[in-house]
């Protein structure tokens, strides 16, 4: 197990990607503590998984955020890894666009990240070698219709995770993943962004050279090597996972 009682805050882990990164994570001996809204969906997986514990809440209360950390401290004495998930589209262009869905997507998908980082720092410090996790996407170098808050927050959640890594090398390993198109909830909703709803996601898939979608099980792969000692001379840095859409 490459995990073996390592301590792991999960955020998005009540839909997606983040579900299915709980599960790796869990499968490779990590404590968890699960995030998210929805009540139902995270019991249901603080049942499924061993070492396990959900926290509901909202990602853009820093609050929220700090009870994340006390959690983990709680239940399991330490924390070791943050794997940060959760995440919204925020569509509609900069003139239809509401200000409170704009404030409410970049909080989301940018400040949340912020907020556990602050609250998770010292506690990562005290280990051997804490480790941050970002998802981010291909779109924080890509635009996308309809997206300005969703592209805005993905690109400075990269540079948010440069900063981290400088700051607190060699004590802890900062990086991004970015995603292209996932079968998750948030793919098919996106798809209403675009002038053809209904071809989105099928054009998306097309348009990988490797002609399908990714799955969330592709990108838990990706982030059990990268917040492992597999990955141990990997800091800073940005890993695309999108089955080569960004060279279309
Ligand atoms: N799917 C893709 O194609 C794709 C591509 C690149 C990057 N990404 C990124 O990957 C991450 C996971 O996305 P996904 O595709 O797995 O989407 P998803 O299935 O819609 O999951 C999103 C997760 O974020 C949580 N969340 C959203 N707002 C929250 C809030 N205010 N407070 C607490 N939790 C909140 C949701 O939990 P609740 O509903 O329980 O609150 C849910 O668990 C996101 O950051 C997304 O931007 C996705």
């Amino acid at each position: 197990m490459k995990l073996k009682d390592k301590v792991c805050i999960v955020t998005g882990a009540t839909s997606g990607m983040g579900k299915s990164i709980a599960k790796g994570l869990s499968a490779e001996g990590a404590r968890l503590v699960l995030s998210g809204r929805n009540q139902e969906r995270g019991k249901a997986l603080e049942e499924e998984l061993d070492n396990a514990v959900f926290l509901a809440g909202d990602i853009t209360d820093p609050s929220y955020n700090k009870k994340l950390v006390e959690t983990a401290l709680e239940a399991y004495g330490k924390l070791d890894i943050l794997s940060l998930n959760a995440g919204i589209l925020g569509i509609g262009n900069v003139e239809n666009l509401s200000i409170d869905l704009w404030r409410n997507t970049i909080d989301t998908n940018l400040s949340s990240i912020f907020y556990l980082c602050k609250y998770a720092l010292p506690h990562l410090q005290k280990q051997p070698q804490g480790n941050i996790l970002i998802n981010a996407s291909i779109a924080a170098f890509k635009s996308f219709p309809n997206h300005p808050a969703y592209c805005a927050s993905k690109a400075a959640s990269v540079a948010l995770m440069k900063q981290i890594a400088v700051d607190y090398a060699p004590k802890i390993r900062v990086n991004a993943i970015c995603p292209g198109p996932v079968d998750t909830p948030l793919l098919w909703e996106s798809a209403k962004a675009f002038e053809q709803p209904d071809t989105a996601v099928e054009n998306a898939k097309r348009t990988t050279l490797l002609k399908r979608l990714g799955t969330p099980e592709d990108i838990t792969k990706l982030v059990l090597f990268l917040v492992s000692d597999d990955s141990s001379w990997i800091t800073g840095t940005t890993v695309t996972i999108d089955g080569g859409i960004i060279n279309t």
